[in-house]
């Protein structure tokens, strides 16, 4: 099939995109002390000139002690912080791409004693790992509203030093994720209860992000059913469910969701072809990304017998042909190959470096 679909034009709002190609966010942990430095700059800017529409830069710790987990993980708040991230936008800009950073709170996927920060403990929304062990208390009111703040203050931080719009990290059993989750939100007051009631933290997120930002700077919110630990894990097991979980989120002012999968070919519900990004765009009606697996061959991909092709793209452009979703990340084929987009575009696929575990040990 031809891949000239997925370098066409996309706008929504104010975001306007040469492609549709988005870089996946990936934790890279090479910003010590929690700055990013011009490595990580020209690691950014290769993906831009490699032909990436829109990049979500890795995880980025909110302003709170416990927001992640590795001392080399990116801040986005503090000067030095700030200032290293001007710097990788102006460099993206620079190369004619777009960039915008992932906002991130790992609650309790992060253990007592992890820095940055070894005295400061986990939080959540009941104090229960991932596993549903307790480990601490569950946040107090004023713990939550200090986390709305954090995030809040991160969004307005990444419009002033001139990213092109925010991701908030809703997935994968982080923070946020763990407020949706039942198993990690036994909470009995406003944040907790049905699927709909998990989602308050979120919207007041959203809502004091927006509140930052105003209203034409892009809020991407990324959510998945999976969890860290437990990839058969559901927030929504039909698509009404989901409707109820997605409605309030997008009312709240999402602009984008970012649907992540693991596998983008597989069907969400029963008795439907579509992804959790075509479902997630027939709901809300808003624009979707979708993610997993694309540009890789079955050897990271579970190898089963129908997925056997080297390469996945013919089914991708069938599905984006049929408008399913909007825009496309990719992940680990872009850590190989800075400029995967531009050998696709330009048909010289087998010129593509192939994604092997070697290529994350360096930020080449
Ligand atoms: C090394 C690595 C780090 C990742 N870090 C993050 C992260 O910080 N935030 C996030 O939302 N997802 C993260 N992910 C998930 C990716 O964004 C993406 O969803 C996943 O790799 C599937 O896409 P792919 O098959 O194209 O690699 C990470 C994945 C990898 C491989």
């Amino acid at each position: 099939m031809n891949s000239e679909l997925l370098f066409t034009p996309f706008q929504a709002g104010p975001l306007s995109l040469a492609n549709r190609i988005v870089m996946a966010p990936m934790t890279r942990a090479h910003s010590p002390e929690g700055v990013a430095g011009p490595d990580v700059a020209a690691y950014y800017r290769r993906r831009a000139e490699g032909g990436v529409g829109l990049i979500v830069t890795e995880g980025t710790a909110i302003n709170h002690p416990s927001a992640v987990s590795h001392p080399s993980i990116p801040n986005i708040h503090g000067e030095a912080a700030l200032e290293g991230w001007a710097n990788v936008v102006q460099e993206v800009h620079a190369a004619g791409g777009k960039i915008i950073p992932q906002l991130w709170h790992v609650g309790m996927a992060r253990s007592i004693g992890d820095l940055p920060n070894a005295d400061a403990l986990p939080i959540g929304p009941s104090g229960l790992s991932l596993a549903g062990e307790p480990v601490t208390e569950p946040m107090t009111k004023q713990q939550i509203d200090g986390i709305v703040a954090a995030f809040a203050r991160a969004a307005a931080d990444a419009k002033r030093i001139g990213f092109d719009g925010i991701e908030l990290h809703g997935a994968h059993g982080y923070l946020i994720d763990q407020f949706f989750w039942e198993k990690t939100n036994q909470r009995s007051d406003e944040y907790g209860g049905d699927l709909e009631a998990r989602t308050t933290f979120a919207v007041e997120i959203i809502d004091a992000c927006r509140r930052a930002v105003g209203p034409d700077f892009p809020i991407i919110l990324r959510f998945s059913q999976w969890k860290s630990g437990d990839y058969g894990a559901k927030l929504a097991r039909t698509p009404d469910e989901l409707t109820r979980f997605l409605t309030p989120l997008s009312n709240a002012g999402v602009d984008i969701f970012h649907c992540s999968t693991r596998r983008f070919w597989l069907p969400e519900f029963e008795g439907s072809e579509l992804n959790l990004a075509g479902w997630t765009k027939r709901i809300t009606g808003k624009p979707v990304i979708t993610v997993g697996s694309v540009g890789l061959n079955s050897e990271f991909t579970g190898g089963a017998a129908e997925h056997h092709d080297e390469d996945n793209l013919d089914r991708l452009l069938q599905r984006l042909e049929k408008s399913e979703f909007d825009l496309v990340a990719v992940g680990r084929a872009l850590i190989s190959d800075p400029a995967w987009p531009a050998k696709v575009q330009s048909g010289h696929k087998e010129e593509i470096i192939p994604f092997t575990p070697a290529a994350l040990q360096t930020l080449s």
